[in-house]
């Protein structure tokens, strides 16, 4: 994406806050999170949980290559009616994705690579977010939100080191350049994305 980004993001991690809020806010000894910090978390709370009761039914009815399908078929669309829903573009990213349709921008690798270092220094994955208000070129800004997501049991059938045959034949041929395996429990999988212009 924009290089402009990258000076953006790591003026914010030098201070340790993202470059929200604005002064008027900022500046109240106590302020409330922004409405967009808020409404980030419940998105990527809500995304999160309804692609994993979706995963679970479709493996409790037929098992991890059945959970496949829901995966490559569902994700994208419940990304794409949760983004008109909520007015935020809603999406998720790894430094080893499986579809490259969910490859990260430079933003989204830097925080990404963050995160791995949060996280090495012994942050909770499950507490690991940022977020930037970012200026393109013509002057637009947008809010950018992103939340880690940890590697749970639940994931290691398709996304673990031990992969059934079954379940490996299905997603080389859906995903012949697969990079999303070889996770362990606790492992940083990746994070959602969550984008919403602001004017
Ligand atoms: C039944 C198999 C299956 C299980 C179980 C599974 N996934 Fe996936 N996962 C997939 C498939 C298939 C994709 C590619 C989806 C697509 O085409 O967008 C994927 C994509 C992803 C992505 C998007 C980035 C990328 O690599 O393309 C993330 C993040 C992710 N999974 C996290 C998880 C987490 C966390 C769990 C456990 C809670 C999990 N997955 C469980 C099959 C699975």
């Amino acid at each position: 994406m924009r290089p402009a980004l990258i000076p953006a993001l790591s003026a914010a991690l030098t201070v340790g806050i993202a470059l929200i809020p604005p002064p008027s806010v900022a500046a109240k000894p106590n302020p409330n999170a922004p409405s967009e910090i808020i409404d980030s978390r419940s998105a990527a709370q809500k995304f999160g949980a309804t692609l994993k009761e979706a995963l679970q039914q479709a493996m409790q009815s037929g098992g991890a290559v059945n959970g496949i399908a829901v995966c490559h078929d569902k994700a994208g669309q419940i990304a794409a009616e949760l983004s008109q829903q909520l007015g935020m573009l809603v999406g998720r990213t790894s430094l080893k994705i499986r579809n490259p349709a969910n490859a990260p921008d430079n933003w989204e690798l830097a925080v990404l690579k963050q995160f791995d270092a949060r996280k090495a220094q012994g942050e909770p994955v499950d507490k690991l977010e940022f977020f930037a208000v970012i200026d393109d070129d013509q002057g637009q800004k947008t809010f950018r939100y992103m939340k880690a997501i940890p590697t749970a049991a639940l994931c290691l059938g398709c996304h673990g080191e031990n992969i059934s045959p079954e379940v490996d034949a299905k997603l080389k041929a859906l995903y012949p350049n697969d990079a999303a395996r070889g996770f362990r429990e606790g492992d940083l999988r990746g994070a959602f994305t969550l984008a919403k212009p602001l004017q």
